[in-house]
């Protein structure tokens, strides 16, 4: 018998994190080693185009030298300091991101994820408002804390606390009507995705976003516009709300926001600014230094490699090519893209990993996620493309 010591490793970290993770991820059947551009490498060398970027985290996709290059230079420099102490790229990294939020914007809280964005975003608005009823979009997804997944919608499932923090109704999504009608001066405000990303990358209409604008303005309500998903180029633009000409009060901001640094963001209006002083919001490692110069990057090389200009022509070229094969057509904005198959989602996206093509499901049985890194090439949409089109449309 082999003594522990002589116990041969096991280098598969599926069984080990089986066996020591808790179990509530399904996970891919294959295990990345490294990646670079747009690839996803395995141990045993197979090369994947990933079409889904970690949840649409690697907008600059991976290996990116501006980004490496900017972690590594800060973390040799000074890897942590807390907000305790005032520091030349957190201000640098707001002063970057209010630079290109739409002209409202003026001050920014910085957190470390999606959730924590809106769960801050959300006590903002309480407070701000001195109100305690808050309104969601049917389908929308907000983060799993509790404020966050109390403005989820069909949270109930997994929610998991015993209460929810305030009270919550949600407005059928695109429902004009709807929105008039529930926006009161009740309401401490409304919180929306303007492309639904775990419904399916669902864009709500430019009529849809305006009434809710209209409506909290009237009646004193606060406008978050949760751009976690959509936000930092992926539409297209750096924020979603900016294609359609709307100024929220709020805008959230995390995943591709550090290019794979975990960060959030909370960018506001200088209205909201006298709501809060010391103590009254704070976190330990928002606005960290290597998190800020990850953030500095990102905006950088979206700006100095004309990134947004590439979404746009990226996502004309999959919507020119890739309504074939299982793909019955297209929704969503820019990168953020919802591919409505005729089949479930799911055996498309098993299919075309055996192309070596990764892309992501939804909310949506049907619809395939498209959350691409910003650097995508034309070639890749046409690997995409050839791999769809083996597929072989269903007739029913
Ligand atoms: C629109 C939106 N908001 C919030 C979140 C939560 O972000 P995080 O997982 O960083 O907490 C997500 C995550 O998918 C999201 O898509």
């Amino acid at each position: 018998m082999m003594s522990k010591a002589e116990t041969v490793p096991n280098t598969d970290p599926r069984p080990r994190e089986a066996a020591t993770t808790l179990p509530v991820y399904g996970q891919l059947p294959f295990v990345p080693e490294r990646a670079a551009g747009c690839d996803i490498i395995t141990a045993d060398g197979r090369r994947i185009l990933d079409l889904y970027g970690g949840h649409a985290v690697a907008a600059l996709g991976y290996g990116h030298p501006r980004l490496t290059r900017a972690i590594s230079e800060q973390s040799s420099k000074l890897v942590f300091q807390s907000n305790a102490v005032a520091l030349d790229i957190r201000a640098r990294a707001a002063e970057k991101l209010l630079g290109v939020a739409p002209d409202e914007m003026r001050r920014v809280f910085f957190v470390n994820s999606g959730a924590e964005a809106n769960e801050n975003a959300l006590r903002m608005a309480c407070v701000v408002t001195n109100r305690n009823k808050i309104l969601a979009i049917t389908q929308g997804f907000h983060g799993r804390t509790a404020a966050a997944a109390a403005v989820t919608w069909n949270s109930d499932k997994w929610y998991g606390f015993p209460y929810k923090p305030f009270h919550v109704d949600f407005i059928p999504r695109e429902d004009c009507q709807a929105a008039i009608e529930m926006i009161g001066s009740d309401i401490a405000a409304v919180i929306v995705e303007p492309v639904q990303g775990v419904a399916g990358a669902y864009d709500l209409s430019a009529e849809f976003l305006a009434a809710l604008r209209s409506s909290t303005r009237r009646h004193g309500a606060l406008l978050i516009a949760d751009e976690v998903q959509s936000g930092m180029g992926r539409c297209g633009h750096f924020f979603a709300v900016q294609a359609h000409g709307i100024d929220p009060d709020i805008i959230t901001s995390a995943k591709a926001l550090g290019g794979g640094i975990p960060c959030g963001a909370i960018l506001c209006t200088e209205d909201i600014t006298p709501h809060f002083g010391p103590g009254d919001l704070g976190t330990t490692f928002g606005g960290g230094p290597v998190a800020a110069a990850a953030i500095c990057a990102v905006i950088d090389t979206i700006e100095t490699d004309d990134l947004l200009a590439n979404v746009r022509a990226r996502e004309a070229q999959i919507r020119d090519q890739c309504v074939v094969g299982p793909v019955q057509k297209i929704q969503g904005m820019g990168l953020l893209l919802g591919l409505v198959c005729d089949r479930p989602a799911v055996e498309v996206r098993n299919a075309l990993l055996q192309y070596d093509v990764l892309t992501g499901t939804s909310a949506d049985p049907h619809v395939l996620r498209i959350l691409a890194p910003l650097v995508l090439e034309a070639m890749h949409i046409d690997h995409l493309t050839n791999a769809l089109e083996s597929l072989a449309p269903r007739s029913n």
